[in-house]
């Protein structure tokens, strides 16, 4: 299974991805989470990130290419993989065509996230998240079971940097600017599956896992 996740910010991509590696066993690779821990580990690439990140603006196209190439690279050995939050500009997009086509492989199918903009503001403004082990939470959709304390290793919960009111604007605008061609991008090249992402969690999953099975082998 070799599959992209692509969708505004806030949509469940990231959940869905977590859900989906571990239903088939194959690697998860979230952009966000590799340029965090990069910020965590104060690299000199973490701190040019770093800026961009906060104020809700993409990290330059070259400073992403360099992080994920290495990963991209051994894409081929592994038994599939799920994008999340890469490629999100036309440019990192042919990046990835090349690194594929170069390997012999393509990509099974696009996944385009569908949510109001309603509810990506209500998902993004309570999403809380785990510094230590990177656990997500809701406060209202995800809540954990003691309020502000991470389930899985007991470390009080924080809110992302980028989870507030002027990032997520700031996000939102990138999206549609500067990621929202993908979708013709990858309607053209006829990968493009658009998921209703509106409903809870677990329906989500069901749908995703459906349209997914089909490539489970590849
Ligand atoms: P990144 O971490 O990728 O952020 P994002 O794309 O903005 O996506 P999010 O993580 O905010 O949302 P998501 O869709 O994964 O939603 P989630 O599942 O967490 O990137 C952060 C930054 O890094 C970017 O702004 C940019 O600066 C930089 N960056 C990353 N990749 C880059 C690239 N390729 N190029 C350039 N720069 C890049 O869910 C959100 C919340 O909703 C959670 O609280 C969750 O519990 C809840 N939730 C999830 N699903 C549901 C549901 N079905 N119902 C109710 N609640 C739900």
């Amino acid at each position: 299974m070799r599959v992209v996740f692509l969708g505004a910010p806030g949509v469940g991509k990231g959940t869905q991805a977590i859900r989906i590696a571990a239903q088939y066993q194959v690697a998860k690779i979230s952009t966000g989470d590799l340029l965090r821990e990069a910020v965590r580990n104060l690299t000199t690439l973490g701190l040019k990130a770093k800026s961009s990140m906060d104020q809700g603006n993409l990290v330059p196209d070259d400073v992403v290419i360099g992080l994920v190439r290495e990963k991209l690279d051994d894409l081929s050995c592994a038994s599939g993989f799920v994008l999340d939050g890469f490629p999100r500009t036309v440019p990192q997009a042919e990046t990835l065509g090349k690194v594929l086509a170069s390997k012999g492989i393509t990509l099974d199918r696009v996944v385009n996230f569908q949510v109001s903009r309603e509810d990506i503001v209500r998902r993004l403004s309570g999403r809380r998240s785990c510094p230590k082990c990177q656990a997500t939470f809701h406060v209202d959709f995800a809540p954990p079971q003691v309020g502000g304390i991470c389930d899985r290793c007991g470390e009080p919960l924080v809110q992302r940097s980028d989870d507030c009111r002027d990032a997520i604007e700031m996000r939102l605008k990138v999206y549609d600017e500067q990621t929202s061609p993908l979708v013709r991008y990858y309607d053209e090249r006829r990968l493009l599956f658009s998921l209703d992402a509106s409903g809870a969690v677990d329906v989500v999953f069901q749908h995703l896992s459906q349209e997914l099975a089909p490539y489970r082998a590849t």
